[in-house]
């Protein structure tokens, strides 16, 4: 065996360790969770601070220095060669929130590759060029308050004020959730992040598909992200005995919602490459012997062109106010904030490409049907992502699952592209 052959079997088994590490993590932080034997890590709860302290910890074991910001995200930095004048950030992100009964490898693939990558570097007491910052988002999913990229977006310069009057389930507003994670409302705007040092962002993160494992390679290349629209839809009739009150005479909200859920499929089904889902459904008062008299039921509509996803939206809100005609239901409709098509920026993808190759891996590209904090973060930063092999490309589920082989590659291309953008400045 060469020294190069013994070298490469070297690095190869290291990578290895430290996939094989970061499996252990993603399994310890699934054990941060609202429900037992679940993974559930909203936003701004006790479990996402619990699993946030886990996270620091291990960002200042690779050497980083650490801090919070007012949302919550957890900000890692680990500081460029010091001989470097004015040295530029290449930003590692992920997020560590959630959705409910979710799998352990969404999002936190990304904040734990972004902590490996730099603890190579400080093992080894190597500095880049360039700074990296692994931002770990805490806010991604968007389930507690229905709107998604709340942990990237003030970082972005994107945070809406209007947003802090949003409330959860519960009737918490953001403003109130925000303060109770320890941050200040006020102080959002002052967390936005200068572009002027922004060499890039990149997430590694599961490719919740399964083109990955049809072409046989473990990772692929992100060339741009699908836009999407949210809505909030409420039907109120009015509540009665479901034995006494004639069919005739009834104002069933959730006889609505019915309809209404199938029109989100007909919909959804019109348009190639168009998905509509409604995948939250409330209720009440919620007895099986009384008749509904309101419903609250949330709309999640993707497609790439924006022409296409307001053409539906449209034909949807149609749909509302003919059954709520049709049935007296009074309906109001609210919109979420809505995430434009992002493509991937060409010169980083264009590093991530090389760095695939060089580790001998055929480029497969790949477009995201699912949203990412790349989204936001492309208002500040060029931006990219490498999407992990996952098994039949199940997500969203606890049946999510990817190798130790496979993240051990992500890690030696994420290190080769790390250090081939810190190296371009
Ligand atoms: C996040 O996973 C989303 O696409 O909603
Ligand atoms: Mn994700
Ligand atoms: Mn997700």
């Amino acid at each position: 065996m060469t020294t190069k052959n013994v070298s490469s079997t070297t690095t190869a088994s290291r990578n290895l360790e430290r996939a094989a590490r970061i499996m252990e993590r993603c399994d310890r932080l699934a054990r941060e969770s609202a429900e037992v034997g679940k993974i559930s890590r909203l936003y701004a709860t006790p479990e996402l601070r619990a699993a946030r302290d886990l996270l620091e910890g291990w960002m200042r074991e690779a050497g980083m220095t650490t801090r919070i910001d007012n949302v919550g995200n957890l900000i890692g930095r680990y500081a460029a060669d010091p001989a470097v004048a004015d040295p530029k950030t290449l930003i590692i992100g992920g997020h560590w929130d959630s959705v409910r009964d979710a799998g352990r490898y969404d999002g936190t693939l990304g904040v734990l590759s972004g902590i490996a990558a730099v603890g190579g570097l400080h093992e080894a007491g190597m500095r880049l060029d360039a700074a990296i910052e692994v931002m770990a988002f805490a806010d991604e999913e968007g389930v507690r308050f229905h709107t998604a990229l709340l942990g990237s977006s003030p970082i972005a310069g994107g945070f809406d004020p209007a947003w802090l009057a949003m409330t959860d389930d519960a009737g918490i507003t953001l403003g109130e959730a925000i303060r109770a994670f320890g941050g200040d409302p006020a102080a959002i705007p002052g967390d936005a992040r200068a572009p002027d040092d922004l060499l890039g962002f990149i997430e590694v993160h599961i490719e919740q598909g399964p083109v990955l494992q049809e072409r046989d390679v473990p990772v692929g290349v992100v060339t741009g992200i699908t836009g999407s629209a949210r809505a909030e839809i409420v039907f109120t009739g009015m509540a009665g005995h479901a034995g006494t009150i004639p069919m005739s005479s009834r104002r069933d909200a959730l006889t609505g919602s019915a309809e209404f859920i199938l029109a989100v499929e007909r919909v959804g089904r019109s348009v190639e490459g168009l998905v509509a889902t409604v995948g939250k459904l409330d209720a009440e008062p919620g007895a099986s012997n009384v008749v509904a008299g309101r419903t609250v039921q949330t709309l999640d509509l993707r497609h790439p062109d924006p022409r296409v996803r307001d053409r539906a939206v449209a034909a949807l809100k149609g749909e509302v106010e003919e059954i709520g005609s049709r049935r007296s239901l009074e309906w109001t409709w609210h919109d979420s904030p809505c995430f434009a098509e992002t493509p991937s920026d060409p010169a980083l993808t264009g590093t991530l490409r090389e760095a695939i190759e060089r580790e001998g891996i055929p480029v497969v590209e790949l477009f995201s049907g699912a949203g990412h904090d790349a989204v936001t973060m492309a208002a500040i930063a060029p931006v990219t992502m490498l999407f992990v092999r996952c098994k039949d490309g199940i997500s969203h589920n606890p049946a999510e699952s990817i190798t130790v082989e496979d993240v051990a590659a992500a890690l030696a291309v994420l290190d080769r592209f790390a250090a081939s953008v810190a190296a371009q400045v």
